[in-house]
C-alpha cells in the first residue's frame, strides 16, 4: 500500500535543507498508523509524497502499488484519485459551497449526479453540516471548515486516507465522532495515515506509530497507550 525505502526530501529541487532523511518503512493495505513527532519534523512533508504532491529526492516510494520515483505524469492523476486528504490547511473552494466542495471529488470522478446528491447528503448529515450545505466556507467557523475537509476527503471512498492534524479545530465531542468514522473506514478496508498532535486522542486509541523527528523516522511500533 505504502512503502518507503530510504526516502529523502529536499524541496527547491535537490538545493534545500534534507527535510525528510533515510526513511524506510510500510504501511500494509488496511493499516493504520497515527504520526505523530513535533512541530516542523517533516509529518505534512511526508503525507506530500505520499498523496504525490512532491517527489521523493532520494530513495524509493511505493504508493497503492505504484513506483512514484519513475511513474509518467500522466498516470498520477488516477493514482490521485484513490487517495483523500483532509488538508491541515483544509483548501476548501472559496467560490463553491459546502455542497459542492463535498461533491467535487465525486463529480471528478464521473458519479451521477444523482448518488452524488445521496452521497453528499448523507456525508453532510454525518459530519453536522446539513444546515450549512448552501453556505460559502468563509461562512464557516473553523471547525466547521475541517469538517468539510474531512466530509470531501471520505466521500469517494479512498482505498488511502491521508489526514493531516485533522482534529486541529474540532472539540472533543467531534474529534471522538471523527475516531470513530476513520475507525469504521479503516474496519471496512481504507488504509488511514493519521498525522497529529492530540497526545490526549492517541491515548484514546491506541495504535502503531510512525514518529518522525527532524525529518528521521525515530519508531515504528505499537504506541500511544496512555
Ligand atoms: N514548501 C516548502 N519549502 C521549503 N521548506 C518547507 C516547505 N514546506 C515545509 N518546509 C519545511 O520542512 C520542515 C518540515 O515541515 P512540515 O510542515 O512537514 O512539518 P510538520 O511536522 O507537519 O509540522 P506541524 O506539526 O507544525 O504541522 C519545516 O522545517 C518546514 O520549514
Ligand atoms: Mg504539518
Amino acid at each position: 500500500m505504502i512503502s518507503c525505502e530510504g526516502v529523502g526530501l529536499q524541496y527547491s529541487r535537490g538545493d534545500g535543507p534534507e527535510i525528510l532523511r533515510d526513511l524506510t518503512f510500510a504501511v500494509p493495505a488496511g493499516g493504520f498508523r497515527w504520526l505523530l513527532g513535533p512541530s516542523g519534523a517533516g509529518k505534512s512533508s511526508l503525507l506530500r509524497l505520499i498523496y504525490l504532491a512532491v517527489r521523493p529526492t532520494h530513495g524509493r516510494l511505493n504508493v497503492l502499488g505504484t513506483e512514484v520515483g519513475t511513474a509518467r505524469r500522466r498516470h498520477l492523476p488516477r493514482l490521485r484519485r484513490r487517495i483523500g486528504v483532509v488538508y491541515q490547511d483544509f483548501r476548501l473552494l472559496a467560490h463553491l459551497s459546502v455542497f459542492d466542495n463535498v461533491a467535487l471529488p465525486l463529480r471528478i470522478g464521473g458519479r451521477p449526479e444523482g448518488q452524488v446528491r445521496a452521497d453528499v447528503g448523507e456525508m453532510l448529515r454525518w459530519v453536522g453540516l446539513s444546515h450549512k450545505a448552501a453556505a460559502r466556507p468563509a461562512e464557516l467557523s473553523g471547525g466547521e471548515q475541517q469538517r468539510v475537509a474531512i466530509a470531501r476527503a471520505v466521500v469517494p471512498r479512498p482505498s488511502l486516507l491521508l489526514a493531516d492534524e485533522p482534529t486541529g479545530n474540532l472539540d472533543g465531542v467531534q474529534a471522538e465522532r471523527l475516531m470513530q468514522l476513520l475507525r469504521e473506514l479503516n474496519r471496512l478496508g481504507t488504509t488511514v495515515v493519521v498525522a497529529t498532535h492530540n497526545d490526549a486522542l492517541v491515548a484514546r486509541h491506541p495504535g502503531r506509530t510512525l514518529r518522525l523527528a527532524h525529518g528521521r523516522l525515530v519508531a515504528d511500533a505499537e504506541a500511544g497507550r496512555a
